[in-house]
C-alpha cells in the first residue's frame, strides 16, 4: 500500500489552514477568504470568516457559468407514482429561482427561517435551493414526524413560511400532510406567516385564502432571482436532530465551510467526478438527503438521483437495482438496513440478475452500524467494493471512511476504517486518559473540527459548549463509543447516550420516555433500544402503572403506542409498550436501562452492585419473553 492517504491525513492535522485553503479555491467565491480560521474563541471557530459566497450559486450556476447547463443535475423517480422526470443545470437554475422569487415575494428575505415539510419531491430539492439562493434559512422536518414534532420545531426556528406539499406516498398508505401541518401550526405559539401548499396531482387539498397560498399560484407571479451574496459564516440551514433531552437541537450549517468541505469529499471519499451519477437513497429530512442527496452532488457538479420509493415494496427487492441499471449510476449511499431489507426478502439475489450493473462501482453505508453479514452478503451480490463509513448530523460529512479516492483501504469487517482528513480521532477512557490502540472508551475529535461541521446549535451557544465541548476540555464528544486499532482502523460500538438508531433514524428514548410519561395511568417508565435483525434497533417501553389503575393492561398498552405515534410520528416506529410491575434502579434511583438492554438482547451481564433488589431483573426477564422480546431458555 502506498502512503499517498497517510500524507494527505497528516498535512490535514498538521497544518489545517494550509489544507482547506487549497480545498476552498475549488469552490466559486464573490470575494475569497483571506482569514481561514479564526481560533480566538474556542470552542465557537469560524471557517473562512471574510469569504463571500452563496450555496446556490456553487451548486447551480457555476455549473452554467462553466459551459455544463446542458448536463442533467436532477433525476426524480417515484415508483409509488410512476412518475418521472430530469432537470438540466439550466432547468433547476430557472425553477429554483422562479421560486426564490416567489419566496421573497411572501417576505421572506435574507436569515429568515423556512420550514420545509415535504415528501421525495423535486419541489422539496428546489425549495431547499430557493432559500439558499436569497439566503433564507431552511429547517426541514422529515414527513415522518408528527403534528408535535413540527410544532416545536416551527417554535424553536420561529419560522416565517412553510413549505409543504398535499401528501406524501408510504407502500400502501397515502400520508396526508395538510391536517398534519394544520395541526401544527395550531399548536406552535410562534406563529408562521404563509403557508405554501404545492398540490399533488390528484390529490389537491383546499386551501384558507390569505394564509395558506398554492406552489402553482406563487410561482406563477413570481420573477427570477439571483443569487444574494452571503458571508461564509452566515448559516444555510437548521437541521434538527434527537438531543439527549426530549427538546431537539437545532444543528445549524455555516456557508462557505459547508460548501467548501463538502465539494472535497465528492472525490476524496466517494471518488466521484463532475458528471458522475450519483445516488444516495436518503431523505431530505436527513443529513444523508441534505448532504448527499442535494448539495455535495449539485457542488460537484454530478447528476443526483432523488427516489421516491423503498428499497422493498415499491413495487419489490428490484427496486434498487432498476434505478441503478435505468439510469447508470456509479455508486450509491444509502444506510444498511435498506440492504438488510432486501437480503430479507430477496436472499438469492433473484430480482438483482434481472438488471445491468455494468456502470456501478460502489456502495456507501451509513447511519448506523453495518453488520458483517450485511457488508459480505452485499460484496457477493453486486462485486464491488461495500464501504461503512460513520458521520453524524453534527459533522454533515464522514468522520472516518476508507477515503476511495485517495486511496483504496483493505477492509476490515464491523469497523467504519480511518479518520478522514480533517478529522483528529482519538479515545478518551473513563479517568479522562487517552486510550492506547484497541482500548475502549469516548470517541472525541480534537479542536477545531474542519469545515462543514456545526460551528454551534441554532439560538444555543451554551447548549453547545456544555453538551459537546465540555466533559473532554479541546475535544468535540461524539456520544459513540468504540476504539482504535493498532492500524488507525475506527471501530464504533454503541452510542453513550440515549440515542438508538431505527432504520438509520435516529431517535431519543428520553423523547419517547416523555411521551409516555403524559399517560394519566402512567407512574414511570424506560425505553430502550433493541436489537432487531432488520432496523438495527427498535424501541420497546417499560411501563409502571400508578397504583389503583384500574383499565386492563392491554388497553392502556394501545394507548401509549398510540400516543408515540400521535405526538413523535410513524417515524418512531414505536409498537411495544409492557407493563411490569417494577423498573431494576439504583439504591439512588436511577433506573438501570443499560442492564435491561443486556437482558433484552440476550447478553451476559452482571447484577450491577448498587441495584437496590436484584430479583426484579429475573420478573423483567419473565416479562420480555412473555411478549415475545425474548426466547426463553
Ligand atoms: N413520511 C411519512 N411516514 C413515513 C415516512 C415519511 N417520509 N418515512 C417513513 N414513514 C413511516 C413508515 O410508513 C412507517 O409507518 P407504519 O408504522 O405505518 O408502517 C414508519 O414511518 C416507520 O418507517 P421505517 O422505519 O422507514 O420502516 P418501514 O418498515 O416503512 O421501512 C426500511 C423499513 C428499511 C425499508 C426503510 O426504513 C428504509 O428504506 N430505510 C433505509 C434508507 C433510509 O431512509 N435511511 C435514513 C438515513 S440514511
Ligand atoms: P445521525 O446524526 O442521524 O446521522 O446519526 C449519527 C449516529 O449514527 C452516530 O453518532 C452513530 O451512533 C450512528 N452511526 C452513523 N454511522 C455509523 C456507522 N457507520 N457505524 C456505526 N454507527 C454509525
Amino acid at each position: 500500500m502506498s502512503d499517498k492517504f497517510k500524507k494527505i491525513y497528516d498535512e490535514s492535522i498538521n497544518n489545517p489552514e494550509k489544507f482547506w485553503t487549497d480545498a476552498s479555491n475549488d469552490i466559486f467565491w464573490f470575494k475569497k477568504p483571506t482569514k481561514i480560521l479564526n481560533k480566538s474563541s474556542p470552542p465557537f471557530y469560524k471557517w473562512f470568516e471574510d469569504g463571500v459566497t452563496n450555496t446556490c450559486y456553487n451548486a447551480l450556476d457555476t455549473h452554467i457559468d462553466q459551459g455544463n447547463g446542458k448536463r442533467t443535475a436532477l433525476i426524480y423517480d417515484s415508483p409509488i407514482t410512476g412518475d418521472k422526470s430530469n432537470f438540466t443545470y439550466e432547468e433547476l437554475k430557472a425553477k429554483v429561482s422562479v421560486f426564490a422569487g416567489a419566496l421573497q415575494a411572501q417576505g421572506v428575505n435574507k436569515g429568515d427561517r423556512v420550514i420545509i415539510y415535504m415528501p421525495m419531491i423535486p419541489e422539496a430539492v428546489i425549495a431547499m435551493l430557493a432559500c439558499a439562493r436569497i439566503g433564507a434559512i431552511h429547517s426541514v422536518v422529515f414527513g415522518g414526524f408528527a403534528s408535535n414534532e413540527l410544532a416545536s420545531r416551527i417554535d424553536d426556528s420561529k419560522a416565517k413560511v412553510l413549505v409543504t406539499a398535499s401528501c406524501g406516498f408510504e407502500p400502501g398508505r397515502t400520508v396526508e400532510y395538510k391536517p398534519l401541518v394544520d395541526e401544527a401550526v395550531k399548536l406552535a405559539k410562534h406563529k408562521i406567516d404563509k403557508m405554501i401548499l404545492f398540490q399533488r396531482k390528484g390529490h389537491e387539498v383546499k386551501l384558507t385564502p390569505s394564509k395558506e397560498v398554492s406552489w402553482e399560484e406563487v410561482v406563477s407571479n413570481a420573477k427570477e432571482i439571483d443569487c444574494v451574496e452571503m458571508n461564509s459564516n452566515e448559516f444555510a440551514y437548521i437541521l434538527y436532530t434527537s438531543g439527549t433531552t426530549g427538546t431537539p437541537k437545532g444543528i445549524v450549517r455555516d456557508i462557505g465551510g459547508h460548501i467548501v468541505a463538502l465539494k472535497w469529499t465528492m472525490k476524496n471519499i466517494y471518488n466521484i467526478d463532475e458528471g458522475d451519477i450519483w445516488w444516495s437513497a436518503s431523505d431530505i429530512g436527513w443529513i444523508v438527503g441534505h448532504s448527499y442527496i442535494v448539495y455535495a452532488p449539485l457542488f460537484k457538479g454530478c447528476t443526483t438521483v432523488l427516489f421516491e420509493g423503498k428499497p422493498v415494496g415499491t413495487p419489490d427487492a428490484g427496486a434498487f437495482w432498476k434505478i441503478i441499471s435505468d439510469y447508470k449510476v456509479k455508486s450509491l449511499f444509502t444506510a444498511p438496513t435498506a440492504f438488510r431489507a432486501i437480503k430479507k426478502e430477496d436472499p438469492d439475489g433473484k430480482f438483482f440478475s434481472k438488471y445491468n450493473l455494468s456502470k456501478f462501482e460502489s456502495l456507501f453505508l451509513a447511519g448506523e452500524r453495518a453488520d458483517p453479514d450485511t457488508i459480505k452478503w452485499a460484496e457477493n451480490l453486486l462485486k464491488v467494493p461495500v464501504i461503512d463509513h460513520w458521520w453524524q448530523t453534527e459533522t454533515s460529512w464522514a468522520i472516518s471512511s476508507n477515503c476511495t479516492g485517495i486511496e483504496m483501504m483493505k477492509t476490515k469487517y464491523g469497523s467504519a476504517c480511518k479518520a478522514v482528513p480533517g478529522y483528529d480521532v482519538k479515545i478518551i477512557k473513563s479517568d479522562q486518559s487517552l486510550a492506547k490502540p484497541n482500548e475502549m472508551g469516548d470517541i472525541v475529535v480534537k479542536l477545531p473540527l474542519p469545515p462543514g461541521t456545526f460551528p454551534t446549535l441554532w439560538n444555543a451557544d451554551q447548549r453547545y459548549k456544555e453538551n459537546y465541548m465540555s466533559n473532554y476540555e479541546g475535544y468535540y464528544q461524539t456520544y459513540d463509543a468504540g476504539h482504535i486499532d493498532e492500524d488507525g482502523y475506527i471501530w464504533i460500538m454503541s452510542r453513550t447516550d440515549d440515542i438508538i438508531n431505527v432504520a438509520g433514524h435516529r431517535l431519543s428514548t428520553g423523547a419517547i420516555e416523555e411521551v409516555l410519561s403524559e399517560h394519566q395511568s402512567v407512574a414511570e417508565c424506560a425505553v430502550l433500544g433493541v436489537a432487531d435483525k432488520l432496523k438495527g434497533q427498535l424501541p420497546i417501553g417499560l411501563i409502571v402503572l400508578k397504583a389503583g389503575v384500574d383499565k386492563d393492561n392491554e388497553t392502556i398498552s394501545k394507548e401509549c403506542i398510540k400516543m408515540v405515534r400521535e405526538k413523535i410520528g410513524p417515524v418512531a416506529a414505536f409498537k411495544v409498550a409492557i407493563v411490569i410491575k417494577r423498573l431494576p434502579k439504583t439504591r439512588s434511583g436511577k433506573i438501570l436501562r443499560g442492564t435491561i438492554r443486556k437482558i433484552a438482547d440476550n447478553i451476559e451481564y452482571k447484577i450491577p452492585p448498587t441495584i437496590d433488589d436484584p430479583a426484579i431483573l429475573s420478573e423483567i426477564k419473565d416479562d420480555l419473553i412473555k411478549n415475545n422480546i425474548l426466547k426463553s431458555g
